[in-house]
């Protein structure tokens, strides 16, 4: 999915948005995201080495920026069955949301999220959700993200570094309805029954 619109008018620098399935990325495309992402969670770069361009959920969409042959802005959604309380509910994980630092305060994380929000819509769920830092949660609520207050999430851990272990996390929750309104988000922990993007 591009915009052709957009690609007329385009800069060769300019960064370019696709959102793609896993399925149709090259090897090339694993390894050029995988330095992205390397650069841009320092404290992971261990994780995310050669072309493993995902450290816990592989996922199904990648939303990408790219400057040329460079990635400048990656995130990854899949779809999944979610229990929240009793009810299972599918949602998209979205994860490894990240602009490449030396662009990071210019706006490309904001054209991310709407390119995140287009891919939700693509994949027809009721509900994107994702968990997030402290520090970056005002980033999401300003698009949309809404927290799930008083919601603990039980999830496994990433595997890269070994064991993929039982996580539990009392804050840090959020949701962006999309086919869905918020109120029909269910009362209840949430329990991922696997890993997150
Ligand atoms: C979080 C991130 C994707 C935002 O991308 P960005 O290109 O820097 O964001 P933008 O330039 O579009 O900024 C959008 C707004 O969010 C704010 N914002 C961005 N990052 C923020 C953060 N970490 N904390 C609080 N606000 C933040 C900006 O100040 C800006 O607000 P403004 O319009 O009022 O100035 C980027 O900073 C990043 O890759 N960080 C490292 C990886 C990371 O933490 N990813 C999130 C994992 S959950």
């Amino acid at each position: 999915m591009t915009d052709p619109a957009a690609s007329a008018t385009r800069t060769p620098y300019e960064p370019h948005f696709t959102i793609t399935p896993e399925g149709e990325l090259t090897l090339d495309d694993h390894e050029a995201v995988t330095a992205m992402l390397s650069r841009a969670f320092p404290d992971y770069s261990h994780w995310y080495q050669g072309a493993r361009s995902w450290a816990g959920m592989q996922p199904e969409l990648r939303v990408v920026a790219r400057s040329g042959d460079v990635v400048v802005a990656h995130a990854g959604i899949r779809r999944q069955f979610v229990t929240v309380g009793e009810t299972d509910l599918l949602v998209g994980c979205v994860g490894m949301v990240a602009v490449s630092p030396i662009l990071q305060g210019t706006g490309l994380g904001t054209q991310l999220l709407r390119l995140v929000d287009a891919a939700l819509d693509h994949l027809g769920v009721p509900f994107g959700a994702l968990e997030a830092g402290e520090d970056v949660q005002p980033f999401y609520r300003k698009h949309g993200w809404e927290p799930l207050e008083g919601v603990t999430g039980h999830y496994n851990d990433f595997t890269a570094d070994g064991a993929s272990t039982l996580v539990s996390t009392d804050d840090g929750w959020l949701v962006r309805p999309c086919r869905s309104e918020r109120p029909a988000w269910p009362a209840g922990d949430l329990h991922w029954n696997g890993q997150l993007v």
